[in-house]
């Protein structure tokens, strides 16, 4: 038997949708993140977001089948991301993991995709200013 994923245990496709659409909702809001956007939809941003995501905590791999492997610091050098802006995706990121309700993610869970988060922004920064 297939062991169950975090991304089933976390509430599968509906937390992904949830998490993103927060998200994005809050980069839409913010001065420093939200002109790094090329797009004036943010729409096809979130989808590519999410499908990472679900992918990344073993759900379906539609991201890799659209886009092939994610090289997501690659993808990123087009845009200065330094601490502040770092900073500023990782307070949308806190606003969006909180806005999911503790029956569908327990501590334990959120912890996990908080460390994550943190990781990852971490690894992403290619400016020291
Ligand atoms: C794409 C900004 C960190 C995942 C993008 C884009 C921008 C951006 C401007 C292009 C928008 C688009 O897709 O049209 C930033 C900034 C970050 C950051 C300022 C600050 C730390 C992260 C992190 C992750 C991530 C930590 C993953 C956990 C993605 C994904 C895409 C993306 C999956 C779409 C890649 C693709 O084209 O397939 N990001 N990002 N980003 N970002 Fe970030």
């Amino acid at each position: 038997p297939t062991p169950r994923s975090f991304y089933d245990e976390v509430g599968g496709h509906d937390t992904f949708v949830r998490l993103t659409r927060t998200f994005y909702v809050e980069v839409a809001k913010d001065e420093i993140l939200r002109p790094l956007y090329p797009e004036a939809d943010l729409g096809p941003a979130e989808r590519r977001m999410r499908m990472f995501l679900e992918q990344y905590w073993g759900g379906p791999r539609t991201y890799s089948d659209e886009r092939g492997h994610p090289r997501l610091r690659m993808r990123h050098m087009p845009f200065t991301i330094g601490p502040i802006e770092r900073d500023a995706w990782l307070r949308c990121m806190h606003i969006a993991i909180a806005s999911i309700d503790a029956d569908t993610l327990d501590d334990a869970h959120r912890r996990a995709l908080v460390d994550y988060m943190e990781m990852a922004a971490q690894s992403m920064m290619n400016s020291a200013v």
